[in-house]
């Protein structure tokens, strides 16, 4: 009989901005997120599909003029005044883990402050506490894209040094309250979405750098420089925690067996794996250099950084894995395009989600085989799952078979991979409950095992119901995995 073991994590995953709601809520500041406008694809404006920007102008105006805009990150799911049923709802599923964000701005409103706001902290603790209720471990992310505005406001984010103390007294702050509490630590959620847009992950106003890349990179060495001092601490604090860095891993495959293709897809490859390749092995890759030199990018470090990173790595390999890309000499744009979220070319073999994502299972199994050969570092699959549009029947369910056979397929690859002899920690679905898109801010591109009575406006009773597809993971955990690996 084929099986996940038992002690394998299973669960869902969310972040804070896109599931608490409550934005002004005891004393939280404003995070990067809460100022992220809803652009409406139905009445013409244009949505990207995952990169959004904040210009410095656009930040002004959300600043002076809300009442103009609407939020959805402001209102999420008021998981903040729902976390109760909510978890509830996952134990019942018989989650193990349930990956959460903590938002920095509601135990430092604006980043600045020397103590700690404890109505913030006591928010996390009845989380915690309630998800202990039910045994199922909490995995925190410090920063899921997200940090107060103040930062953003006074030093640009992540392009100054200046966040690097502030990060570290928050995640000191973090690991010090939780530390009975929690064991699983993740520092920042994917890490390499600065390439794709430098405000997502650092909060850096895009227009008012000359290099955006360069500013990515920059922004990154300051995350990596306040990650490894985090660790650092976590450790001091702890020796037992478990400590991971995380990216949104994009196998890139190359269209042809031509050997330009071959290069192109590598050099996408080890972009995408240059987070890790940091994070884990504690040092720059030397493949960076050339691309440094041919991008005109100049990282300003100082004096111990190199060290600092070197001292404290990664303690696992956490990562998102949705999609595939493919890569072709012929392609114009191909490696201009490496970094992105979209595939620069379609891949012929593979079908594409309702937002155009492609899905792509057995990639799942090279990816798995491909990090655990270079890091030799246990893996945690903590993001993944299909955003798509389900209909609430009038009985109260929702026949999300779509949603079943994406993950089933998934998770098929990932037992295929522990047999190819990788270490994996555990799997928490992205969104296991319906929450505010972070690349659209749209509310119907669903992700849950539970559907959430919301519209795309904010409007709705915010009542949960159960989706054909939480009987059958509830059912999958139940089985560790032996209802869909032995079918005939
Ligand atoms: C990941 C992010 O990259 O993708 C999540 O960590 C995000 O925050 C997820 O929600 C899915 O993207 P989207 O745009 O469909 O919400």
């Amino acid at each position: 009989m084929k099986r996940f073991s038992k002690d394998f994590l299973w669960g869902g995953a969310t972040a804070a901005n896109q599931i608490e709601g409550a934005f002004d809520v005891d004393g939280k500041g404003l995070s990067s997120q809460d100022l992220v406008a809803y652009k409406d694809p139905y009445a013409g404006d244009v949505v990207d599909n995952f990169t959004f920007n904040v210009s410095s102008t656009e930040l002004d105006e959300y600043l002076t003029n809300p009442e103009k805009y609407k939020f959805p990150k402001r209102w999420g799911i008021d998981f903040y005044n729902n976390y109760e049923e909510d978890i509830r709802l996952f134990a019942e599923m018989g989650f193990r883990v349930f990956r959460l964000s903590i938002a920095w701005t509601r135990i430092f409103p604006t980043g600045l402050e020397d103590t700690p706001n404890e109505k913030g902290l006591e928010f996390y603790d009845k989380v915690f506490d309630e998800l202990a209720k039910y045994n199922i471990e909490p995995l925190v992310t410090m920063s899921h894209f997200e940090m107060p505005i103040t930062l953003t406001q006074k030093y640009n984010g992540w392009m100054s040094r200046e966040p690097i103390p502030l990060f570290v007294k928050y995640a000191e702050t973090l690991f010090e309250r939780y530390k009975h509490k929690v064991k699983y630590w993740i520092t920042f959620n994917e890490m390499n979405m600065n390439l794709n847009s430098p405000y997502t992950g650092g909060g850096v106003l895009a227009d008012t750098v000359k290099n955006t890349t360069e500013a990515a990179f920059q922004a990154s060495h300051h995350q990596f420089v306040a990650s490894s001092l985090a660790m650092k601490k976590g450790r001091e604090i702890n020796p037992d925690f478990e400590i991971g860095c995380m990216i949104n891993r994009i196998e890139t495959y190359a269209m042809t067996s031509k050997p330009a293709d071959q290069l192109l897809a590598l050099k996408a490859d080890q972009l995408n794996m240059f987070y890790p390749d940091v994070h884990v092995r504690g040092e720059y890759p030397r493949y960076m250099q050339r691309y440094f030199k041919e991008n005109d990018i100049v990282i300003q470090k100082e004096i111990g950084d190199d060290e600092i990173i070197a001292a404290h790595t990664a303690d696992f390999v956490a990562f998102s894995y949705y999609m595939t890309h493919t890569t072709s000499s012929d392609h114009a744009n191909a490696s201009e395009a490496a970094g992105a979220f979209d595939s620069p070319i379609k891949n012929p073999h593979l079908e594409l989600t309702e937002w155009d994502w492609p899905i792509d299972p057995v990639g799942l199994r090279i990816t798995f085989n491909k990090l655990y050969d270079r890091y030799n570092k246990p893996l945690f699959l903590v993001e993944n799952g299909l955003g798509a549009l389900d209909t609430l029947n009038e009985d109260g369910t929702v026949n999300d078979s779509y949603r079943i056979d994406y993950i089933e397929k998934h998770i098929e690859q990932m037992y295929e991979a522990i047999e190819d002899g990788v270490e994996i920690m555990g799997y928490t679905t992205w969104g296991c409950i319906d929450l505010i898109s972070c690349g659209t801010s749209q509310m119907t591109k669903r992700y849950g095992f539970i559907y959430v009575d919301q519209d795309d406006e904010g409007n709705g009773t915010l009542k949960r119901y159960k989706k054909d597809s939480f009987h059958w993971y509830k059912e999958v955990i139940e089985t560790d995995g032996a209802n869909i690996l032995n079918k005939e």
